[in-house]
């Protein structure tokens, strides 16, 4: 039977958002001392149930449930949509709800946003600013001084250095690096596994090392002409030449 409100005690968390991240929120919330759990998602009435939690509605019936929670917070991945439903929610009068995992290392002189979450083994260094709705997933670090605008996501295992500025929801790829004192604009995707070594502006997607770095908009605007590694134009070998330049490699399109 899935847990719900009715079957358990103690402070009562909402969560909005009921899929693998959900999961993961309810986890460390119910860890860092939340009494119970229900969840909320737009998939309701067909989905009922996430791991061992009851789905009691959508979104929407938040606003008519609202007397029901003491909090909510909102687990869905996409950092436009999340910061759109925390501001609807608290526009409604629900109060958010920051979930730290017991195994989160945070500063006493960081500061974080109401509805943001921090994931297993995260860590957030002293000076820290992070903004509302922001997520440090498990094992991602932020560094001192660094600041996180309003829904940045920063990825399991991806690292900030020093001083670090990140725009409003942008998202930092799985194991990427970001060097110290760099600023990275809004609405930008740097993807797995890249290292950042210089500024990158908004609405951008970045991926891959200094050296063969690629930054582009999005997939509809993927069209360059190719260079071959003297910078000759050539047939594209792959979708990564279309975006390789070996002369300019951080040109950047935007979305
Ligand atoms: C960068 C990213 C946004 C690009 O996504 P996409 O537009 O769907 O790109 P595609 O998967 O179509 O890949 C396009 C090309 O770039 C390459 N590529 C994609 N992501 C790459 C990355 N992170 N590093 C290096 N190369 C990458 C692909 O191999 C492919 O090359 P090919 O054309 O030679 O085969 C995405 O791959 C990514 O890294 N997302 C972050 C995922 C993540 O961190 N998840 C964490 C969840 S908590």
């Amino acid at each position: 039977m899935p847990e719900s409100w009715a079957e358990t005690s103690g402070e009562r968390l909402a969560i909005l958002g009921a899929s693998g991240h959900g999961r993961v929120v309810a986890d460390a919330a119910l860890g860092s001392g939340w009494g119970s759990i229900s969840f909320f998602d737009d998939a309701w009435p067909i989905l009922q149930v996430t791991g061992r939690w009851a789905v009691l509605g959508t979104g929407v019936d938040l606003q008519r449930m609202a007397s029901e929670v003491d909090a909510v917070v909102i687990a869905i991945g996409n950092n436009r949509t999340r910061l759109m439903w925390q501001r609807q929610l608290v526009h409604w009068g629900l109060p958010l709800a920051t979930v730290v995992h017991p195994s989160a290392i945070v500063s006493r002189y960081a500061t974080l946003g109401a509805g943001s979450v921090l994931c297993a083994g995260a860590i957030v260094n002293p000076f820290a600013r992070l903004g509302g709705g922001c997520i440090v997933n498990t094992a991602a670090s932020v560094d001192h001084d660094c600041e996180l605008a309003d829904g940045v996501h920063i990825s399991p295992g991806a690292h900030l250095g020093g001083q670090v500025t990140v725009g409003e929801a942008t998202w930092i790829g799985i194991g990427a690096n970001v060097r110290q004192c760099i600023t990275i604009g809004s609405d930008t995707v740097v993807g797995a596994g890249a290292v950042v070594v210089s500024d990158i502006g908004s609405n951008v997607v970045v991926f891959a090392c200094p050296r063969d770095q690629c930054t582009r908009a999005s997939r509809r605007s993927r069209i360059r002409t190719p260079r071959d590694d003297e910078g000759r134009t050539c047939e594209a070998r792959s979708t990564r030449d279309k975006y390789r330049h070996p002369r300019s490699p951080r040109v950047v399109r935007h979305k």
